[in-house]
């Protein structure tokens, strides 16, 4: 047999952005910096990137027979890389949101039968087909936001059946999408009403019912937990976790979001791969964080839709921290998964620079999801997931025009996303 390249030339790039060679997350001095290249080329080799440089260098003599596409002037960009998301759901919120409008709080909200034990009950009655399709629906609609690889939790099922069904559909989406996904088991979202006063009950349930199961089908990469106040315990929360890492799966932990719940050092302790929220942190918190290999996520788009004060990115940043961005897309606390905005609202709100905010956004976010070798930066081997701009003056212009959708076209794996 003979193997066909498929040679793609792409050119005319007024700025390839994030071209690097780093095999570390990013932190400190790298975090700031953000290498780009203008006036450049792009070739890519299948879904490869193959080389890079300037267009004056480009010698198409060398090159046997390139498809050649006009990049007209666009920024390109590694695709974003969302390790936190829980895009597996049923039905959206927006009762609770307006109910929130009106004064409601979220105490009373929950009383009603709202908040996530509402997403279980609707995720229960929703057969997986139905519930993979409309997954398959919002992936699609993120991928030509510019997502070139996800992250996607459990937590809406809080049932043998549920999680499992909830898990197998992410298992689905793994298998028909174009791009990287990474599962995460999130039994311990919250206590199901049956297990409100036998903790220890659910514990059991997760440990000895779900994950030899999770195990056994391959279901899961990652173990997650909602480690706050009226959820779960710092000590619920390593029991789950330890099970979890002797079933294979490293920990993400949902940490410190509404209260200072210990949740940053319980993961350190455990050596997550990622603490994610950190709305609520403190001294203590931002030096464990600073001193580990534990990668902060930030989910700036949350504490706006609740109302809370932003992540102190600048602390930790200036501390040393590892920070990764995430879009937490759910239906309770972040009905978006527009990476873009998440870019935005991260400049705008917690100051950090616009090339801060895409390290974090791209080549953290893909260390979050151990994607990092592959994805993340403009680097030749890596995939070819990459945004393509509509006409902007600058990088910075991105962040700043928040509300228009400046991403022109999506390539995913060197070929283009359908609009
Ligand atoms: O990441 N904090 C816990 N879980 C989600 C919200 C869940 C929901 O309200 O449905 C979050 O914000
Ligand atoms: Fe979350």
């Amino acid at each position: 047999g003979y193997i066909v390249y498929m040679l793609r030339l792409i050119t005319h790039i007024k700025c390839l952005v994030g071209t690097r060679n780093t095999s570390t997350v990013l932190r400190g001095a790298a975090l700031r910096e953000l290498p780009c290249v203008e006036d450049a080329f792009l070739l890519l080799d299948d879904e490869r990137i193959a080389a890079y440089g300037l267009m004056k260098d480009i010698d198409k003599q060398e090159l046997s027979n390139p498809t050649v596409i006009d990049a007209r002037g666009a920024f390109v960009l590694p695709a974003w890389c969302d390790s936190h998301t829980h895009l597996v759901f049923a039905a959206s919120r927006e009762e609770e949101f307006v109910d929130k409008i009106r004064g409601m709080s979220y105490e009373a909200i929950a009383a009603k039968g709202g908040g996530i034990l509402n997403s279980a009950r609707k995720l229960q009655e929703m057969p997986e087909e139905q519930l993979f399709e409309q997954s398959l629906q919002r992936l699609y609609e993120l991928i030509r936001l510019g997502t070139g690889a996800i992250e996607i939790k459990s937590g809406y099922g809080l049932s043998v059946q549920g999680e499992l069904k909830m898990l197998r559909v992410i298992k689905k989406l793994k298998a028909v999408s174009p791009i990287p996904i990474k599962a995460t088991f999130l039994g311990a979202h919250t206590y199901p009403l049956v297990y409100r006063n036998d903790h220890q009950g659910y514990i059991d349930l997760m440990i000895h019912d779900m994950l030899p199961e999770i195990a056994k089908e391959r279901l899961a990469d990652y173990i997650d937990v909602f480690c706050e106040e009226g959820f779960f315990s710092p000590a619920e929360t390593i029991t789950i976790c330890k099970a979890g890492m002797m079933a294979g799966l490293k920990p993400k932990i949902h940490a410190n979001q509404l209260h200072l719940s210990g949740g940053v050092q319980v993961g350190v302790q455990l050596g997550a791969l990622s603490v994610d929220h950190l709305e609520t942190m403190d001294a203590d918190a931002i030096k464990a964080l600073a001193a580990s290999n534990t990668i902060g996520t930030l989910l700036p788009t949350a504490a706006f839709f609740l109302r809370m004060p932003f992540q102190p990115a600048r602390q930790l940043i200036d501390a040393g921290c590892a920070i990764a961005l995430a879009s937490d897309y759910n239906p309770g606390s972040s009905p978006s998964g527009n990476m873009n905005l998440v870019v935005s609202m991260s400049c705008i709100q917690m100051k950090l620079s616009p090339e801060e905010a895409i390290n974090a956004a791209t080549m953290n976010g893909a260390y979050a999801m151990e994607l990092g070798d592959r994805l993340g930066s403009i680097t030749v081997g890596k995939k070819a997931n990459l945004i393509f701009t509509k006409p902007i003056p600058s990088l910075a212009y991105l962040p700043y025009a928040f509300g228009s959708n400046l991403v022109d076209r999506v390539m995913i794996n060197g070929e283009w996303i359908e609009k």
